[in-house]
């Protein structure tokens, strides 16, 4: 089983400090919400976010949204190899069913994590896709007991994508570690959490670019794309 976490991520409400603000109140409007239930997003809250604390890492669930498509679309995610965890930059934990299938609109997906936000579950009758909860990204750690914990960083050692996900296929419950953040690094807490932290290109790149390419390589490497073919009686 490999794990995913994406950490860090720009994924809030929006915070008490600039519920009154014109942008915010606008949107809420808009939307017939209070600002306390909607999403910080950048798109909307811009000129809000400037008094905002470590603004640059914030507001931005778009990121989320695409991570968890390209991991939960995979082969490896339908074949029950893969459990994705999304941290956020404020501890807290979303924790997600490997047979949810997310909206694929953005709007759509905003207002699903809205309603996990007021719920702290979805849907609230039958089998439960997302629970949300304080949670550090220690206390994820300690629960999930990977045999390794490896961050994915530009700042990491020079490593690439295959020396990256090679040694994991002999590995117990291999953790790898995402920034789902726009700009910026992780912090020196995150960094202490990881066994090693690895580059796999000497430029950065979106974060759903770097899981999706981590995930196909952990295929490969576990000789995914034949066994699926042998599983399915074509060859
Ligand atoms: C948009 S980046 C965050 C910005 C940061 N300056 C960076 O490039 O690492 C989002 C995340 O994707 C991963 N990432 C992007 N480029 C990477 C690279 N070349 N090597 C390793 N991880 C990378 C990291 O986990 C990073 O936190």
């Amino acid at each position: 089983m490999l794990n995913i976490v994406i950490a860090e991520s720009a994924l809030e409400r929006v915070p008490k400090t600039i519920w009154r603000h014109p942008s915010v109140i606008a949107r809420a409007k808009s939307l017939g919400k209070e600002p306390s239930e909607l999403l910080l997003d950048r798109s909307y809250h811009h000129s809000a976010m400037n008094t905002l604390p470590k603004a640059e890492k914030r507001g931005r669930p778009d990121i989320v949204h695409m991570c968890l498509l390209n991991a939960l679309e995979t082969p490896l995610n339908r074949e029950g190899g893969l459990r994705v965890y999304v941290h956020t930059w404020d501890d807290m934990l979303i924790t997600i069913s490997p047979i949810v299938r997310l909206p694929r609109n953005y709007n759509r997906f905003v207002g699903l994590i809205e309603q996990l936000y007021q719920k702290g579950a979805v849907p609230s009758k039958g089998e439960t896709l997302l629970k949300i909860r304080v949670e550090t990204l220690q206390g994820l750690l300690r629960h999930l007991e990977s045999s390794v914990v490896i961050t994915l960083s530009v700042l990491g050692q020079t490593s690439t994508v295959e020396k990256v996900v090679k040694p994991l296929k002999h590995l117990h419950n291999p953790t790898l570690m995402i920034g789902g953040f726009p700009r910026g690094h992780f912090s020196e807490d995150t960094i202490l959490l990881s066994d090693r932290v690895q580059a796999i290109d000497p430029e950065g790149f979106d974060a759903w670019i770097v899981v999706s390419r981590l995930i196909y390589e952990f295929e490969k490497q576990s000789g995914f794309p034949s066994k699926r073919w042998e599983r399915w009686g074509k060859r």
